[in-house]
Order: structure tokens, then C-alpha cells, then sequence
């Protein structure tokens, strides 16, 4: 008994020590023994998931993803990228109007791009646009993209400033970039029961501690446009527990609309972030 309590007692203070360490501020973890166990990990938990009860579980996230569609403004003859599509559960609020060739979606399981092109089908998109890639080596040539979007991908991605850069590399002029996502907005730092909590999630899904500003890092010409919470807006028992901490970012590059101001990172309602 004692020893099991003296056990415990180890793992919870490895656990404190360690949950500052591994906050995300470089993004270079994938380079760690540290970072390639939790992608192993999570690459893992993923592809249970995506066969088992992914789309449940995400079910109440409907309504974010109309916003972040309507968001894309996605014309019809759009060329459009989905990137860490998972199962395909953005396929069904796609405009009615796309040129569904346009469309290229793929993700890092296998097993979810499994899934994805089994929807596929239902909706039109040719299977072959649906593939597995890594969103931090897109195998396509400069500015091919109108539109680009990253629903709930970014936070599992290991290094998210990499596959911004690379989303900025494809993306045509005057394209856009919506994120939906779980974020900390500028300014405000995760508690560290959620930093405690985060070594958990980034084994499992994703890391939950990310700023959008901060994954874009300096060098980046995307400005913000348009930052929003989920807050009140998500549906079913999960989602709506949950969604007070997602946002939807719209990214364009500035050089490309000298007209727009950018309006940074900055919600201007009150927003629960924990
Ligand atoms: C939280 S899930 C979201 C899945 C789906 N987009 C959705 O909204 O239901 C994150 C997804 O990102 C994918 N992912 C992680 N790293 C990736 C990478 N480097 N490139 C592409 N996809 C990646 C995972 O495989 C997983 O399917």
C-alpha cells in the first residue's frame, strides 16, 4: 500500500515538473524523444477513433463548421485544400455550387482518410483528391489554392508554424485561410491545471495550449481578419461543454488587401478560454 502511494506520488510530481516543459513555445518537439512518442501515441489513438466513434463524438461540431465554410467564402470554381480532413465531416456543409474537382483534402491517418473516402462518394468528390499527406510537406506547387482550411487540425499537428508557411506557400493571391480550432487567445496564458491536463490530451489528440499568433511566428504574412469564439454556438452534450475554448481565425495575406486593417488576435468580447 505504501509503496503504491510512494508510486503515485512519483508519477504526479514527474507530471507537475514536467507540464511547463513541455508547453509548446518552439514547436520543435517532433525532434524529442519526448515529441515522437506523443505523435506515436497520438497517431495511434487516431486511427481507433476515426473507425470507431470519431464522428459521434463530433457530431455537435456541425455548427462550427458551417460558420468556418461560410467563413471561406468558397466560390464555385474555388480550388480548395482540406487539411487533416480526418473523416470527411466537413464534406456535408461543402456549397451545393463547388466544382467538387477542386476540392483536395487529405490527413496524416490512414485510417481516417479510410473514412473520408468513404463519404466522398455521397457527396461527389472525387476519391482520388482524398489522400494521405502531412500538412508540413504539401506536395503541390506555389499559390495553387483559393481557399485553405484547417478544420480542428492544427493543434495535432507537431509543428503547426511549418504547415502555416506551407498553407502561405500554396495559397493563390487573394486566397484565404480559416482555422477552426481550440486556442489561447493573445494575452492570456492556459492555468496549469490546463497545462497539466494538456500532457494528457497531446498523447491522445492534440495539444490544447496553442496561440495563433505565436504559431505563426514573425516572419509570416498572414494577418488575422476575423478571430471568433465558439462560445454558445456548438451543439449536443460534447461540443457545447467544450466550446467556449474553439475559435475560427480568417487569414489572408496583408500585401495582398493594403485596403484591409489588420484587426490582430484580440476578441473583443469577454471570452472563457479554460
Ligand atoms: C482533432 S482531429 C480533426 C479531424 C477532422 N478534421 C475533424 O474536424 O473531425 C486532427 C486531425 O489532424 C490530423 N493530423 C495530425 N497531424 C497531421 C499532419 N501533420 N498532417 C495532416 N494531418 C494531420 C490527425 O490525423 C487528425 O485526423
Amino acid at each position: 500500500m505504501k509503496a503504491r502511494l510512494s508510486q503515485s506520488f512519483l508519477f504526479l510530481a514527474f507530471i507537475i515538473l514536467i507540464a511547463p516543459l513541455q508547453a509548446t513555445d518552439t514547436f520543435k518537439e517532433e525532434q524529442t524523444m519526448f515529441g515522437r512518442a506523443v505523435r506515436a501515441s497520438q497517431n495511434f489513438c487516431y486511427q481507433v477513433m476515426a473507425k470507431t466513434f470519431w464522428d459521434p463524438l463530433m457530431r455537435g461540431f456541425k455548427p462550427g463548421r458551417v460558420i468556418a465554410i461560410t467563413e471561406l467564402d468558397i466560390q464555385p470554381d474555388d480550388k480548395v485544400l482540406f487539411v487533416g480532413e480526418g473523416t470527411g465531416l466537413d464534406f456535408e456543409v461543402l456549397p451545393e455550387d463547388l466544382n467538387k474537382t477542386n476540392l483536395q483534402a487529405f490527413d496524416f491517418s490512414p485510417e481516417m482518410v479510410k473514412q473520408a473516402k468513404l463519404k466522398a462518394h455521397q457527396f461527389n468528390i472525387p476519391e482520388e483528391n482524398i489522400f494521405i499527406g502531412d500538412a508540413q510537406h504539401l506536395p503541390f506547387k506555389d499559390e495553387r489554392f483559393d481557399k485553405i482550411y484547417f478544420p480542428l487540425s492544427l493543434a495535432s499537428i507537431p509543428n503547426p508554424t511549418l504547415a502555416l508557411q506551407e498553407a502561405e506557400r500554396v495559397l493563390e493571391k487573394k486566397g484565404r485561410v480559416v482555422i477552426m480550432e481550440k486556442l489561447i487567445d493573445d494575452g492570456h496564458q492556459p492555468s496549469y491545471l490546463r497545462q497539466l491536463l494538456n500532457f494528457f490530451t497531446k498523447f491522445i489528440f492534440a495539444d490544447i495550449n496553442r496561440n495563433l499568433t505565436q504559431m505563426l511566428g514573425e516572419g509570416s504574412s498572414f494577418k488575422i481578419i476575423n478571430y471568433q469564439s465558439l462560445e454558445g454556438k456548438l451543439s449536443g452534450f460534447f461540443a457545447r461543454r467544450i466550446g467556449a475554448s474553439y475559435r475560427i481565425a480568417t487569414l489572408v495575406r496583408i500585401n495582398d488587401f493594403p485596403e484591409l486593417e489588420a484587426q490582430g488576435a484580440k476578441l473583443s468580447q469577454k471570452t472563457k478560454t479554460d
